[in-house]
């Protein structure tokens, strides 16, 4: 039987020497016992062998017969290996005891791998097998001697030579290790499904990234990591790369994969919710069929954060844009407002003055008349012409008191008034205004005014009758859209705090757009001229006065704008062209 070197660990209470190199190596087959030589027919086959090939004595594994492939892989002369022990052929103690250990058990070693030191260095790996061989004495064709009907207990070994295999195995494996480390160590979650959409791997970054285990998600589908509103897109996603082939970049820069760019919700196991960008790419198997892909996700919470706020800041920017655009119309118009009431002022009460000197003078001429003529007087024609004089005069008396009022409120609008923080009526201020609106309202609306007693608080009336406007034409429109219709006007005086109601019984609020009524720009009247300002601005001007404004709606049966101000201001902001408005 073999027996393992002295130096293996593994053999370390095994018999020695049986590896030992005997001494002196033979160039030439060694002079063997009767009995023990390997019979011609083996040699003749192993010589026939395709594979390098030695026969071995059993008992001390001393190479008895080595063909001339196995001396090519070696490189040496076969007759050079006959006499070493067969083992020896094995560069690694390891291996070799481990072998010798196979051989003692088995009494055969099975297809080992072992790694084989030529003359000149190299080192190969080779398939090694050691076959038990008992050759019968007749076979000799000698006449056995007494007790030694048997031939000797030989070994028949063949090696193959698998060095390009355990190269290419290694490399693999080394590349694999590479990728795994790589994948491992990245930021980047790796997942691969089948085309069923199971989850067939995960890299364990899973746990760092999202909280699962690996374990727990594999073999599930891709449901239980995505979020149910971005799965069909993702999944219609996945379809297209496993019918095609193609692949899916993450890569923004083209606009065709802009289109492509998978961003999904992944869930976390604690049931929120992370944003990712994914490249697809299919996983094909040996015959280059389509059998899954893999994603390689990027985390990008951050990054679409950082663009909603981007995004939020743009919008707050147009808002801001667009209420600049808007005060600085209202300043103007304030101005011209002014200035128009100003130039108005003056040539009306020129009016206004010599309609009291002729109506002044016409009685005065009528009672001349009256006193000289009572019978031309009674000529009706006459009477007829006086009367018409009188009355005519009057009607511009009543349409100049009529254009002052007027002015005086358009004076109250105007800029001219804005600056001052004073004491305001609000029953006067309601008034003032739907006496400037009224022509916008007469013909549909009928207006109800219920005012209450004592409803003064310290304010900017300019500002106060803006909102009022607003709010009025708001109802009217609302009113106007289902044909006609009332709105009530309310005001009460409530402690500290007035409230001005303004009620109408139009169109109303969808639920949907209740909740962004106040926001800038937001209007249901894009095509008749709606700019969407008119709450928002009133909104301001009310919180700068420190008050509320709040809605109350309901689809097709109207709506209630409640404003609560309080009767004093705690400190002076001043909702003028200081401010936003
Ligand atoms: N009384 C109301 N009844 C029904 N809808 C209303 C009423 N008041 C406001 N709304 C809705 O709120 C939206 C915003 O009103 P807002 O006054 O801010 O803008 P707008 O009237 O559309 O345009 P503008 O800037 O010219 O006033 C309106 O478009 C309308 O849909
Ligand atoms: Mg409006």
């Amino acid at each position: 039987m073999l027996s393992p070197s002295v130096d293996s660990p593994a053999g370390a209470d095994l018999p020695s020497g049986a590896l030992d190199p005997v001494e002196p190596a033979c160039p030439v087959e060694p002079a063997l016992e009767a009995g023990q030589a390997p019979p011609d027919l083996l040699r003749a086959v192993a010589e026939a062998s395709p594979f390098p090939m030695l026969i071995c004595r059993k008992h001390d594994g001393v190479i008895v017969h080595a063909n001339g492939k196995l001396g090519e892989l070696v490189d040496s002369h076969p007759a050079e290996l006959v006499g070493r022990r067969a083992l020896e052929l094995c560069d690694d103690a390891t291996a070799r005891d481990a072998a010798l250990r196979e051989l003692d058990c088995e009494g055969r070693v099975r297809e080992r791998e072992l790694r084989v030191k030529t003359r000149g260095g190299a080192r190969l790996w080779a398939a090694f097998s050691l076959e038990p061989l008992q050759v019968p004495c007749e076979e000799h064709g000698r006449a056995p001697a007494v007790g030694r009907e048997v031939g000797p207990e030989l070994l028949v070994g063949a090696l193959c030579d698998v060095t390009r295999r355990r190269e290419t195995e290694e490399a693999l494996s080394r590349s694999e290790a590479r990728y795994r480390g790589f994948v491992e160590s990245s930021s980047e979650l790796v997942f691969a499904i089948d085309t069923k959409a199971t989850l067939t791997y995960l890299s364990p970054n899973v746990s760092r990234l999202l909280g699962h285990q690996p374990s727990h998600l594999l073999g599930k589908a891709l449901d239980v990591l995505v979020h149910g509103c971005d799965l069909p897109r993702l999944l219609q996603s996945a379809q297209r790369v496993i019918a095609t082939g193609e692949e899916v970049s993450s890569d923004p820069r083209s606009q065709r994969e802009r289109r492509a760019r998978q961003e999904f919700r992944m869930l976390r196991s604690d049931g929120s919710a992370r944003w990712f960008c994914a490249a697809l790419a299919p996983i094909r198997n040996a015959a280059g069929e389509v059998v899954g892909l893999t994603g390689t996700a990027h985390d990008i919470s951050s990054e679409k954060a950082a663009l909603e706020e981007l995004e939020r800041a743009h919008q707050h920017l147009r808002d801001a844009q667009l209420q600049l655009v808007r005060t600085e119309k209202m300043a103007s118009l304030g101005l011209l407002m002014a200035g128009i009431a100003h130039e108005i002022r003056t040539p009306l009460g020129a009016v206004q003055s010599t309609q009291r000197t002729i109506s002044q003078a016409l009685d005065k001429l009528g009672e001349r008349l009256h006193e000289a003529f009572p019978e031309a007087l009674e000529d009706s024609k006459l009477g007829r012409l006086l009367k018409v004089l009188t009355d005519s005069t009057r009607v511009v008396g009543d349409g100049s008191t009529r254009m002052t009022d007027i002015v005086q409120r358009l004076r109250k609008f105007s800029c001219a008034e804005e600056a001052k923080l004073c004491p305001v009526d609000v029953n006067a201020i309601a008034d003032d205004t739907l006496a400037l609106i009224h022509h916008e309202l007469k013909h549909y609306v009928a207006i109800q005014r219920c005012y209450g007693e004592g409803v003064t608080l310290m304010g900017y009336p300019a500002r106060l009758n803006q909102v009022l406007v607003n709010l009025l034409i708001n109802a009217a429109q609302a009113v106007r859209a289902r044909g006609n219709g009332k709105i009530t006007l309310e005001t009460r005086a409530m402690g500290d705090h007035i409230e001005i109601s303004v009620s109408d019984d139009g169109v109303g609020i969808s639920p949907e757009n209740l909740g962004q009524i106040f926001s800038c720009g937001f209007t249901t009247r894009h095509g008749e001229g709606g700019s969407g300002l008119g709450l928002a601005i009133s909104k301001e001007i009310v919180d700068a006065h420190q008050g509320s404004l709040e809605v109350k709606s309901q689809l097709g049966c109207g709506s209630t704008f409640t404003v609560r101000l309080p009767r004093s201001l705690s400190d002076c902001r001043k909702p003028n062209r200081g401010c936003r408005f």
